[in-house]
């Protein structure tokens, strides 16, 4: 049995985790995330404020997802934390963290790529979404359609030219009045909202696109959020205009999503999809996806919210397959805001 303690603060959420391998069979002992509600209030992620409340909190977070699996210190094999991508200084706190522990309990430590968590993350509660598989990975920072035959080696197929699928959710839901981060509130109001009055125009779905093209995988959501934007300015009756307006945003990008992760799925004749990152909390992405891939024969997982999001879980999850391939990480060990996802082929 390996015992892995996983470590992450790349964005807003200090999160410790404690994954039991048994008998190849990873699960979460205990999972514990604290999300930084002070960005709220200034409408996104203020860099120095969250390295600043990383700091304060990485040690009773860490401490709690002991507590929680009955575990000590000296009981864990593997020390595994997110490296990159994310805030530097915010990523720094958890390394510098993990190789204080590291060093002090005398275990392993083990570099984890954010995005590579977040391939991981469903398996935690679906094992058999195991490769091959497309893989959606839809976050605040990230959009990212993956092709994976095996763990370790990844195809990006197609990535955002602009916004990412979350932060475009984030800006629309700020020119509708909506509460940071947007996301959910945006799904909320579409599921009230009618189809029929806002049709915003799908972006990168043009059908003479070859697959060849970086453009058949790739999507863009700026013209789609000015899109947005002009409709709030055009509206003389936003109260009764903002409904309508999220679903014809959503009912957009969900459509361009969907159909991406068709042609990838499609083109490599993958049987299962994967989805992760924060976005893909949103239900009726999943349901979107479910029913087009349905020709397909295809089996659609989706993570829980809980570990959609940045959560320590996955990256002990992740950190547990580097740790098998051999992988150890030295103790000048540094943070990185971006870096390709390892095995990128
Ligand atoms: O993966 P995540 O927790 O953090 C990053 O690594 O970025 O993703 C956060 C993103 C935010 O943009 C948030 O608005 C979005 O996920 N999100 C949603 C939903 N729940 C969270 N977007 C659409 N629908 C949701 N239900
Ligand atoms: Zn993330």
């Amino acid at each position: 049995m390996t015992r892995v303690l996983g470590i992450e603060t790349s964005c807003d959420e200090t999160s410790a985790a404690v994954l039991d391998d048994i008998e190849g069979i990873p699960r979460a002992r205990s999972l514990v995330i604290l999300s930084q509600d002070i960005h709220r209030v200034f409408g996104g992620v203020v860099p120095e404020i969250a390295s600043r409340a990383h700091l304060t909190a990485i040690v009773p977070v860490v401490q709690q997802a002991l507590r929680e699996s009955e575990v000590s210190f000296e009981e864990i094999d593997v020390v595994a934390v997110t490296y990159a991508p994310g805030l530097v200084g915010a990523l720094l706190v958890g390394v510098n963290y993990a190789k204080g522990v590291a060093f002090a309990a005398n275990r392993p430590l083990v570099a984890v790529h954010h995005m590579e968590g977040h391939l991981f993350a469903v398996t935690l509660d679906h094992p058999e979404a195991e490769p091959p598989f497309t893989a959606l990975l839809v976050s605040g920072g990230h959009t990212l359609l993956i092709d994976v035959p095996a763990w370790g080696r990844y195809h990006v197929l197609g990535s955002t030219r602009d916004d990412a699928a979350g932060e475009a959710f984030d800006k629309v839901a700020k020119l509708l009045g909506l509460p940071y981060p947007g996301g959910r509130h945006v799904e909320t109001l579409a599921a009230e909202g009618d189809p029929r009055r806002f049709r915003f125009s799908r972006p990168m779905l043009h059908k003479n696109t070859p697959p060849a093209d970086r453009a058949y995988f790739d999507v863009s959501f700026s013209g789609l959020k000015t899109a947005v934007l002009n409709a709030v300015n055009g509206s003389d009756n936003l109260e009764r205009d903002t409904r309508d307006i999220a679903r014809g945003f959503q009912d957009a990008l969900i459509d361009t999503l969907t159909e991406k992760t068709f042609r990838a799925a499609e083109a490599y004749g993958r049987r299962r999809i994967v989805l992760g990152g924060g976005v893909a909390c949103n239900r009726t992405l999943a349901s979107a996806i479910r029913s087009r891939l349905e020709s397909l024969g295809a089996t659609v997982f989706a993570p829980t919210p809980r570990l959609a999001t940045d959560n320590a879980a996955m990256i002990a999850r992740a950190g547990l397959f580097r740790y098998t391939l051999g992988e150890r990480a030295a103790l000048d060990l540094s943070a990185y805001a971006s870096a390709p996802l390892p095995g990128q082929v």
